[in-house]
C-alpha cells in the first residue's frame, strides 16, 4: 500500500492528563492491504484491519492536577501545550484533535440491563445499538455523565451467554452492560484545558480502560484479568471477565503517597524523596542487602547523610502493603477474584517499584505481572514504560472507534454495499490518500 507523496496520513492522538505528568502520544493509522477484501472476514462489519503506529511522544510535569482532577487550569493548559509541542516535533505532524483519558475518585460505575424486540427476526448491527440504548436508559444524577456503556453479554430469547449475537435468529434481544459515569465538572474542566490548548476533544475515555487496551492481550481478557493502573494519585482498576469489562473501581492511593512517606520518614525534601524512591526503593525490605548504604539530602540546608537502604525500604513497605490490600479488598467486594484466570496486571508509573510484583503475588495469591504498553507498532521503545500505558491505549481506543465508524457507515449503506464498496469506504476514510 503506497501513500500519495506528501499527503498527511490519518492521525490519532491521545492526551493523558495525569496527576504527575501530562502526556500526548501521536499515532498514524494505516490499513493492512489483505483485509481490504471483505470476504476475508466471517463478519464484514468488523472485517477490515487498520493498525496504528506510534510516531511521537511528548510529556510535561503536571502541577495542576490532584488525584486525576484539574485544580489549576492555567498550569494544566501550559503542560498540555508543552507536551503537544514535544510530540509534534518528534512526529513531524501537527495535531488538532485528541482522545482524552479521564480517571480518579469521581468515577463511578454500575450494571444495567436492556431488552428490545428483534426487528427482522435476525439480529443485525442496528439491533445491538438499540439494545445498548435501552440499557442506557437509567436515571443518572444531573451532575454526572455517562462515559461508557460496556456490553457484557447478550441473551437471544432463552439462550444466554452470547458475546456476538449478529446473525442469530430470535424475537427478543437482551443485554447486560457495565455503565461508567464521571463527574460533569471534572469532565468539563479537562475538556476546557484541552480546548484552550488548541485541541478539539474527540472523546473522553476511562483511564484504566485505555491502559488495559495497551497492556493486556485478548487471551488474557477472555480468561479474566484485573488491570490496575498505579498512577501518582490513584490506583485505577478494571476487571475483564470472559472478554468483557465486568467491574471498575478506584483506590485513592498512588505513588505520591509513597513519596510523601519517604520525605517524612527520612526527613528529606519531596524532590529528593522522589529520586531516592525511584532509584533505591523496594517494596520488600528483606529483599535488599543489610549493609547497603545510600545518601540522603537534608532539609533546610542540612548536610547530606548516609543511611541504610533497608531503612528506606522499611518506610516504603507498609505503604506498599496497605495499597495492595486496598486493591485486594476492592477485588473481594466485586466477587470476581475467582474469575481471574490470567491473574492481575499492574501498570502505571508506580508499578515500577522494585519488589511490588513479588509482594502482589503474595497478597493476591494469583499470578501478577507488570504491564507495559506493547500492543502497538511504531516507536515502541519510546513508549514502553508502564507510565505511558494510558496514552498509548488512547490510540488503540481511537483506532477502534474509527473502525466502528467505518462499520456504521457500512450498516447505513446496507449489507450488500459492504461487500462491493468496502475498499472505497476505507479509501474515503483516508481522504483518498491510498
Ligand atoms: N521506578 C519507580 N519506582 C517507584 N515509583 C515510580 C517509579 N517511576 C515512577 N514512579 C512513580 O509513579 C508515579 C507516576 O505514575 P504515572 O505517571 O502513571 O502517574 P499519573 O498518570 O501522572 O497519575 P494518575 O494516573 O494517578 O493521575 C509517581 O508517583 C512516581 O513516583
Ligand atoms: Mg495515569
Amino acid at each position: 500500500m503506497t501513500k500519495a507523496p506528501g499527503k498527511k496520513p490519518h492521525l490519532i492522538a491521545g492526551l493523558d492528563i495525569g496527576t504527575t505528568k501530562v502526556t500526548i502520544v501521536i499515532g498514524t493509522v494505516s490499513p493492512v492491504e489483505r483485509s481490504l477484501l471483505p470476504g476475508a472476514s466471517a463478519n464484514p462489519y468488523v472485517g477490515h484491519e487498520l493498525t496504528v503506529d506510534v510516531v511521537g511522544l511528548g510529556s510535561a510535569p503536571s502541577v495542576g492536577i490532584r488525584q486525576g482532577a484539574v485544580v489549576n487550569v492555567e498550569a494544566t493548559i501550559e503542560a498540555i501545550q508543552k507536551a503537544r509541542e514535544e510530540a509534534e516535533l518528534m512526529s513531524g505532524y501537527q495535531i488538532s484533535e485528541v482522545w482524552v483519558a479521564v480517571g480518579g475518585s469521581h468515577i463511578k460505575s454500575f450494571d444495567s440491563r436492556g431488552m428490545i424486540a428483534i426487528r427482522n427476526k435476525e439480529v443485525r448491527a442496528d439491533d445491538i445499538l438499540r439494545v445498548i440504548e435501552a440499557a442506557k436508559a437509567v436515571a443518572v444524577p444531573a451532575d454526572r455523565e455517562v462515559l461508557h456503556v460496556l456490553p457484557r453479554e447478550y441473551k437471544v430469547d432463552e439462550q444466554d451467554g452470547i458475546f456476538d449475537p449478529i446473525g442469530m435468529s430470535g424475537v427478543r434481544l437482551e443485554t447486560s452492560v457495565h455503565i461508567v459515569t464521571a463527574g460533569q465538572t471534572f469532565l468539563q474542566n479537562a475538556i476546557k484545558c484541552a480546548e484552550k490548548a488548541g485541541l478539539r476533544v474527540r472523546g473522553m475515555v476511562l483511564q484504566q480502560l485505555a491502559s488495559a487496551l495497551a497492556s493486556v492481550s485478548d487471551d488474557e481478557r477472555k480468561l479474566g484479568v484485573t488491570v490496575v493502573d498505579m498512577g501518582g494519585g490513584t490506583c485505577d482498576m478494571l476487571t475483564y471477565v470472559q472478554g468483557s469489562v465486568a467491574h471498575t473501581a478506584v483506590v485513592p492511593v498512588g505513588g505520591q503517597h509513597f513519596t510523601q512517606d519517604v520525605a517524612m520518614g527520612l526527613r528529606t525534601p519531596q524532590a529528593s524523596a522522589e529520586k531516592i524512591k525511584r532509584k533505591h526503593g523496594c517494596a520488600i525490605a528483606d529483599l535488599v542487602d543489610e549493609n547497603e548504604t545510600i545518601e540522603v539530602e537534608g532539609v533546610g540546608g542540612r548536610k547530606p547523610r548516609a543511611i541504610l537502604r533497608k531503612s528506606l525500604c522499611e518506610v516504603i513497605e507498609p505503604r506498599a502493603e496497605e495499597t495492595l490490600h486496598l486493591i485486594q479488598a476492592e477485588l473481594e467486594r466485586s466477587s470476581l477474584i475467582n474469575h481471574l484466570g490470567s491473574g492481575i496486571v499492574l501498570t502505571g508509573g508506580a508499578c515500577q517499584l522494585e519488589g511490588l510484583i513479588e509482594m502482589g503475588e503474595f497478597v493476591f495469591e494469583v499470578p501478577v505481572r507488570r504491564g507495559v504498553p506493547d500492543r502497538i507498532g511504531g516507536l515502541t521503545d519510546v513508549v514502553k514504560s508502564p507510565a505511558h500505558a494510558t496514552a498509548v491505549g488512547l490510540l488503540i481506543y481511537g483506532l477502534n472507534q474509527d473502525k466502528l465508524r467505518l462499520s456504521n457507515q457500512a450498516v447505513e449503506g446496507g449489507f450488500q454495499d459492504v461487500i462491493t464498496d468496502w475498499a472505497q469506504r476505507v479509501k474515503d476514510f483516508f481522504g483518498g490518500a491510498l
